[in-house]
């Protein structure tokens, strides 16, 4: 049967142009919708699209006023009885954020897909085509509902959760921490590893077109408590902190903290490492702080801004939020 897609676009390498096959150099988010609907109908592909262009740009420049066009114009598509699936083109170096900020604010009842490309729409191997097809596959698909928000990215899918950028470059630059994908795809199969785990049809937050000032603070050796003040600020409620090993973080910085702490500012203690599970420790409780668990310090950013903008200001809540992976 042919499936109805929105498909929302906001640029990208996967709407990029580099002018020629084999160059090095691109300019991301070039091509329009309408003409990359084009390209598509060229595949054969079982589906019908419509298409909304939200932005055309590099994903290092998405942020609120973007994340504010889209999640209404997902929001239209959900509730339009006529569309079986959604799909966003975005550029892979902020997509991870982009799908995890969907994922905790949509409902589940119908798949929502981001899809990116590591070459621009010109270059020799533009893998834009086949992870659009890829893509379409699963929002074709209604067992895809139940499971958030899903990147589709080099033949496998990932949960928005899991998915990080783990390469500058080449065709396998996502991986998912802790799951791994959990589907297989190609443009004519599909096999999910395992059952939907969105058993709430509803989305998890209130969408807030406002979010609170989180900021992320990178330790490093040497790091010391006077420059995380400065960074920190008057106006920032919360702080991520992308710590050494398990989350740790020199002690001078660790001093600021709960200094800031007792002013109210909220501390979460995540990771710099790629995989990094940052559990609970004993001084947390003491400390005020919360640990990431397996969020990496982008997506903690995120979990907490949504938290904050919600109300919850009780690091035991925070940290049931964190837990709740
Ligand atoms: C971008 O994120 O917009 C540029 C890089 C890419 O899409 O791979």
């Amino acid at each position: 049967m042919t499936s109805q897609i929105t498909v929302l676009a906001t640029g990208g390498t996967i709407a990029g142009i580099a002018g020629s096959a084999i160059a090095k150099d691109y300019a991301a988010g070039q091509i329009s919708i309408e003409d990359y609907l084009d390209q598509v109908g060229g595949l054969g592909l079982e589906a019908e699209f419509s298409g909304q262009q939200i932005a055309n740009i590099d994903s290092a420049d998405i942020g609120p006023k973007e994340w504010n066009a889209l999640h209404p114009a997902i929001m239209a598509a959900l509730n339009d009885e006529t569309c079986d699936g959604v799909i966003v083109t975005h550029g892979t170096d902020t997509l991870e954020e982009t799908a995890f900020l969907l994922d905790l604010t949509l409902p589940a009842n119908k798949p929502v897909v981001l899809v990116g490309a590591m070459r621009p729409a010109d270059a020799v191997g533009y893998d834009g085509l086949r992870n659009f097809a890829n893509a379409v596959r699963v929002a074709s698909d209604p067992a895809a509902a139940g499971r958030g928000v899903l990147v589709v990215m080099g033949d496998r899918v990932f949960g928005a959760r899991d998915v990080r950028k783990v390469r500058t470059r080449g065709t396998d630059a996502f991986r998912g921490f802790p799951r791994e994908s959990v589907a297989l795809v190609t443009p004519s199969s599909l096999e999910w590893f395992g059952a939907p785990w969105r058993t709430q049809g509803g989305a998890q937050f209130a969408w807030c077109d406002d979010l609170p000032e989180v900021g992320v603070v990178h330790v490093h050796a040497g790091l010391d408590g006077q420059s995380v003040g400065r960074f920190i600020g008057d106006t920032m409620r919360g702080v991520v902190i992308a710590g050494v090993g398990e989350g740790n973080l020199p002690e001078p910085v660790r001093q600021e903290l709960v200094r800031r702490r007792g002013e109210g500012l909220l501390v979460v203690r995540a990771s710099r490492a790629d995989e990094g599970l940052v559990d609970r420790e004993p001084e947390d409780e003491a400390n005020g702080f919360v640990a990431a668990r397996a969020l990496n310090p982008q997506k903690a950013r995120l979990l907490l801004q949504l938290l904050i903008a919600n109300g919850v200001s009780d690091p035991a809540a925070i940290q049931q939020a964190f837990d709740g992976s």
